[in-house]
């Protein structure tokens, strides 16, 4: 939220004003304050109270003043000598201070306002004309305000917004101006603004005051929207006002819908992926002794051939049938394999950095926190790539865990860098390099093949994974060490050309 600063507040001030931080250290002088004086605001700014003054009891007793503003929160005037700043050419005078706080989103206060009127002026209260300058200057900052900011009295009833929350909700200061708040959020909280607000009033339990809630509002035309809605209190002497920030989320949640839709087809894929991938391996493995069965069960049929007996037949029978029992084991683990597979991939042509922006947005949950940054290197030249999506996908997040696993333990500089370069013969190349803890040397060299994983909660199925889906569209990839320390996976792709269709037009 952009916040205003008490320079602004007191910038173009006609009168005799500071602003003090809650911490008594002077943080704006207007003009007229340091001509009264006769002292250059530039010599107070960034002085605490201590030092701006000189020491005495007026010094003393607008500090008192200060510290019980900030301690309840009200505006508080003291008429006295006014206090006089260190190295000021004037003698004391009396006057009338007006001490008035100015409360954050927060609730608390943020500066406080200090206005000196000098005995004699125009015969209206002090505290009046002080009010309705800091009123006049609300109303100013609320036209520039790149915020989407309303105003409601204790009443519920809007008095002020500001230029973008007429756009925003489609109504102008002049129509909204007056009725009830509740105009702009949909039911129930339409309904009920009230009685929150009454509850607030009576019971002084904060239920969103200082605290922030994302709630819907409703526009003019009665659509309505995601915000998120953070309500500061202002109170003058007698009255209470309201002020809300709000913050427009329509953008955001639709990114957030579209990462988790994109979350779910990845982890989807790479779970029908890794059962391939199983699959594959296990076909792999238990073909070997199931060969191996079936060749001893012939064998055994055989050495009975020489045996004679009653039960002999019998015996060469079911040796028989375990033996094509035993070949069916196999056709149905290559079955499952085939199965599983060929899955269908779906290629089509693809923009690259794309697919890699979303492959990364989701891979790099998480990165920051761990300190990570990540860079980008794409090569407009190798834009289009024939590609399965989701499938390039699940490479790009495999590769990118991994580099981001390998940075997390031990490395003290975490860059990850994604790289895209056009190559010869239509090929496009990626590569995902890290700054982690490089190769370990036990794996090295059988990093593709499934189960092998140096991690305690590692499958050891990413990378052959990544290989099964990259060289079914054609590709290679491959490691590297990566120079100065990490890894760098590199793996190529088709290019692809958008062509012209020559049915013409
Ligand atoms: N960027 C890298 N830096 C260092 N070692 C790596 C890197 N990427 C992979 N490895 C090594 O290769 C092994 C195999 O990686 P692979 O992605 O196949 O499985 P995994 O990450 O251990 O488990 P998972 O199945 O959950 O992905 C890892 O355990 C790790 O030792
Ligand atoms: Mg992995």
């Amino acid at each position: 939220m952009n916040e205003l600063s008490a320079r602004d507040l007191i910038g173009a001030s006609q009168d005799a004003e500071l602003a003090f931080a809650p911490d008594l250290t002077i943080i704006a002088c207007s003009e007229a304050y340091g001509r009264f004086h006769g002292v250059s605001c530039d010599a107070l700014v960034g002085r605490p109270i201590r030092q701006a003054f000189l020491d005495d009891g007026a010094r003393e007793r607008l500090i008192a003043s200060l510290e019980g503003v900030c301690r309840s929160r009200r505006p508080h005037r003291i008429t006295s000598l006014a206090p006089l700043p260190a190295g000021g050419g004037k003698t004391a005078l009396d006057a009338t201070m007006v001490n008035m706080p100015v409360l954050g989103a927060d609730g608390g206060v943020k500066w406080i306002l200090h206005s000196l009127i000098v005995e004699g002026g125009p015969d209206r209260s002090a505290m009046a004309l002080a009010l309705e300058a800091a009123e006049a200057r609300l109303r100013s900052i609320l036209q520039t305000v790149p915020d989407a900011m309303i105003i409601i009295d204790d009443r519920g009833r809007i008095e002020s917004l500001s230029t973008t929350a007429e756009r925003l909700f489609g109504y102008s200061m002049a129509e909204i101006a007056g009725r009830n708040v509740s105009q702009l959020m949909p039911s129930p909280d339409r309904e009920q603004h009230d009685a929150y607000l009454k509850r607030y009033l009576a019971t002084g339990e904060r239920r969103i005051i200082g605290i922030g809630r994302i709630v819907v509002g409703q526009r003019k035309d009665g659509t309505t929207f995601p915000m998120h809605l953070t309500v500061g209190e202002l109170r003058s002497a007698e009255r209470h006002h309201f002020t809300g920030f709000i913050r427009d989320l329509t953008d955001q949640q639709l990114t957030e819908t579209r990462l988790k839709d994109l979350q779910s087809e990845v982890t989807h894929m790479s779970r029908y992926t890794a059962l391939g991938e199983m699959a594959s391996t296990l076909a792999h493995e238990i073909n070997q002794p199931l060969t191996a069965i079936s060749n001893y069960l012939r064998g055994s049929q055989r050495l009975l051939d020489r045996i004679d007996g009653e039960q002999t037949p019998l015996l060469r029978d079911a040796l028989g049938k375990a033996a094509d029992q035993t070949l069916r084991a196999g056709h149905i683990i290559r079955r499952l394999r085939e199965f599983v597979s060929r899955g269908d991939s779906d290629r089509r042509i693809e923009n690259l950095a794309r697919l890699i922006e979303d492959a990364s947005t989701l891979a790099l949950v998480g990165a920051r926190e761990a300190g990570i940054t990540a860079s980008f290197r794409l090569d407009p030249n190798a834009d289009l790539v024939l590609a399965d999506r989701i499938q390039i996908q699940q490479v790009l997040v495999n590769l990118i865990r991994n580099a981001m696993e390998s940075m997390t333990e031990a490395a003290k500089e975490r860059r990850l860098e994604i790289a895209t370069a056009a190559g010869a013969d239509d090929v496009v190349e990626v590569s995902v390099a890290d700054t982690g803890s490089g190769l370990a040397p036990e794996v090295a060299s059988h990093l593709f093949q499934p189960f092998v994983t140096t991690k305690r909660k590692g499958m050891g199925l990413g990378l052959s994974i990544c290989r099964t889906i990259i060289e079914a569209h054609g590709g290679k990839i491959w490691v590297e060490d990566r120079p100065g320390g990490g890894t760098v996976f590199r793996f190529t792709l088709r290019a692809a050309e958008i062509e012209e269709t020559g049915d013409g037009g």
